[in-house]
């Protein structure tokens, strides 16, 4: 019996969600949707092979045909949600952030612990990426020695209007937040953000770009340059700097051109493009883990500690100083992966 998804808001990332499970993922089934526009989540649910449609997500959530649920509403209904799910039993795959506040980020990592198993899964999807996996598994063979530093770059084409200067931290450079604490194993401690003269494309002040300074608790010092209207393309690149060499993540071109005197690679123009392998292995692991009663990949805690550090970046662009991160939530049900 495939597990049967439903899905809590259709619009960009839950339109891929839906799309990926119904044409990639075997073990996996679209069985509900909703969404606050009806349109949107009607248009989903046919293209998905015919689910329900709910008025909302705690209809979702209590579904007794749903066996997990994908939550990719905005970030303020997502503790509400993944709540819901931990107290209904059912493993949650909840997009990035786990909640718009840390202390409903400690409410869930409390909730799961007091449950005792993990349910919880946050859609840090960079971690199912063939890239990362592989400079992740090659840092832990100890191929370039002991990390010492790495230089992260998060570029996108254009941003959408609503984004603001905090949302270069909270929305996108929280990616290389997880990918950093993942690679290396290990907690960040202080975050400095900076942000240098910003571009004439963004009218209202937004500070874009911004360099993101993260101090793990080792002492690597990694480098986050965030530039989400770059113009030319979406572009994310990693390099650790070891004692021994470095690893770089390749571009994701299967092809170089050579022609009219130039030799280049074509830059994709959007994260879903970018990483399509990653949201398939994503919900892959999901489902199979869903089968089994519990989640795979990065967990509550991640979702928090990643949250704590975008926090302490904001209040340091606002005051133009490091700051210290603090981790004070309840211990984890079990480490991420
Ligand atoms: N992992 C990634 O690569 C990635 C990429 C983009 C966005 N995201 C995250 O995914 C989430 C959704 O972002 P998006 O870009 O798809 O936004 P979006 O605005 O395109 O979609 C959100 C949808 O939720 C619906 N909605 C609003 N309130 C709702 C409610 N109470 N119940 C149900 N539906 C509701 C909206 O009508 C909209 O269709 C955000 O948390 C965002 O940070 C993750």
């Amino acid at each position: 019996m495939p597990v049967r998804v439903g899905i809590v808001g259709t619009g960009a990332m839950g339109a891929v969600h839906a799309r990926v499970l119904a044409e990639a993922v075997a073990g996996a089934r679209v069985a509900a949707v909703c969404d606050a526009r009806g349109d949107v989540a009607e248009a989903v649910a046919s293209e998905a092979g015919g689910a329900t449609v709910h008025a909302g997500g705690s209809d979702v959530v209590a579904d007794p045909g749903v066996d997990a649920v994908v939550v990719a509403s905005p970030a303020d209904t997502h503790a509400e949600l993944v709540l819901a799910c931990l107290e209904a039993g059912k493993p949650v795959l909840c997009e990035k952030p786990l909640a718009a506040t840390l202390e409903d980020c400690r409410r869930v990592v409390a909730a799961e612990a007091a449950l005792g198993r993990r349910l919880v899964q946050v859609g840090f999807m960079r971690r199912f990426d063939p890239g990362y996996a592989e400079l992740r598994r090659r840092l832990r063979a100890g191929e370039i020695g002991t990390p010492l530093l790495a230089h992260c770059v998060h570029r996108n084409a254009h941003a959408p209007g609503f984004f603001t200067s905090d949302m270069l931290i909270t929305d996108s450079a929280v990616h290389e937040v997880d990918a950093v604490r993942w690679l290396l194993g290990e907690e960040v401690a202080r975050v400095t953000a900076l942000a240098p003269r910003s571009t004439r494309r963004v009218p209202g002040g937004v500070r874009d770009p911004q360099v993101v300074l993260l101090e793990t608790d080792s002492g690597v010092l990694v480098d986050v340059e965030v530039f989400v209207n770059a113009v030319y393309g979406y572009d994310v690149r990693c390099e650790v700097v070891g004692e021994d060499g470095t690893l770089e993540l390749a571009p994701p071109a299967a092809i170089v051109a050579r022609r009219q005197g130039v030799a280049g690679v074509a830059v994709v123009q959007g994260f879903q493009e970018r990483f399509a392998a990653a949201y398939v292995a994503e919900l892959r692991a999901f489902a199979a883990a869903a089968a089994r009663g519990t989640v795979a990949g990065p967990g509550a805690w991640d979702g928090y500690a990643a949250a704590a550090v975008a926090h302490a970046g904001v209040e340091s662009l606002r005051a133009g100083r490091p700051v210290d991160v603090a981790l004070d939530a309840q211990a984890p049900v079990a480490a991420g992966r």
